[in-house]
């Protein structure tokens, strides 16, 4: 019954909709960003969504992790604040003050925990991302602030029980078919990474090599997309961006390196070349 319109979101679309950071703004100009990630077996995934949402520009940034998982963020990354067992207080409802977006997801096993602490988000009025364990078949609440999911294929057949062969075959208007049907906004990774919006809008991501095909690289793009949320007015421009970016900085490592050497936490060493185009 509805068909889907959509277009590759292109570099010029990027340079058109990317805000430019103004000389009198002060940190809280872009945004108080919360990331509830890693597990001690799975710090990697909060360091480098951390990472990558301070190289993208965020004005503050607190974790929600382990003592140990915190420890090692800290090493790495001196700019961010910690909750410490931030997720099982936010399960509890214990939510802390003053934020503006939230991720959830990156590290994270699908568990009970996981589950009520997405429910205790879902309830705010805070644009929230989410990701990796943290998605799963639910239903979504109606609410004001987007609701952004980011699964590869086999995140999304979790959530939908479609098998990944059937909806690779039509993945655009089955992207836009869920993010109408359930009013969120629908980041369906991969090669072309489909964007749909609730208003049925699509947009294709046709940037990034299969250096991106390596454990991590998911996370950094949360960590990006966290930033762009907290700090973009407009949120289709933040979530198509991020995409964008996230790619680019992978395009960028292939041309002078060997993209089977690119790490996901390389992606944050170019992204300063990369934005310099666009600042
Ligand atoms: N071409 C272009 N882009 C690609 C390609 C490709 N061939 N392969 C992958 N990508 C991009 C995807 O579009 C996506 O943006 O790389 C990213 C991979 O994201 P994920 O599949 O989420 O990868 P990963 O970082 O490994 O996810 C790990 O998931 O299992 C959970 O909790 C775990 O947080 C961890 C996370
Ligand atoms: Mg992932």
């Amino acid at each position: 019954p509805h068909t889907s319109k959509w277009k590759v979101w292109t570099k010029e679309d990027v340079k058109r909709t990317f805000p430019k950071r103004k000389p009198g703004s002060h940190k809280g100009t872009f945004g108080n960003g919360l990331i509830i990630a890693g597990t001690d077996e799975m710090p990697g995934a909060a360091i480098l969504c951390s990472l990558a949402a301070k190289r993208s520009g965020i004005g503050k940034l607190t974790v929600a992790a382990s003592r140990f998982v915190s420890g090692i963020i800290a090493s790495r990354l001196p700019e961010c604040v910690f909750l410490h067992d931030g997720l099982e207080k936010i399960a509890d409802g214990q939510l802390p003050n003053k934020m503006t977006a939230v991720a959830i997801g990156p590290g994270l096993p699908s568990n009970e925990t996981v589950d009520a602490a997405a429910a205790q988000m879902m309830k705010t009025d805070l644009p929230l991302i989410i990701d990796a364990g943290a998605l799963i078949k639910r239903h979504y609440p109606k609410r004001d602030a987007p609701i952004i999911l980011t699964p590869h294929p086999g995140e999304f057949q979790k959530m939908t029980e479609i098998p990944v062969a059937d909806f690779q075959k039509n993945r655009i208007q089955i992207a836009v078919d869920f993010a109408r049907e359930n009013g969120v906004i629908l980041v369906l990774k991969g090669r072309n990474t489909v964007i749909a919006f609730p208003d049925g809008e699509a947009r294709i991501n046709t940037a990034g090599n299969a250096g991106l095909a390596k454990g991590g690289s998911g996370d950094s793009l949360t960590g990006i997309m966290l930033a762009f949320v907290s700090s973009y007015k407009d949120v289709k421009a933040a979530v198509s961006n991020a995409v964008y970016f996230h790619a680019a900085c992978a395009d960028y490592w292939k041309e002078t390196r060997a993209e089977t050497t690119m790490l996901a936490s390389d992606l944050n060493e170019t992204m300063p070349y990369v934005m310099k185009e666009f600042e």
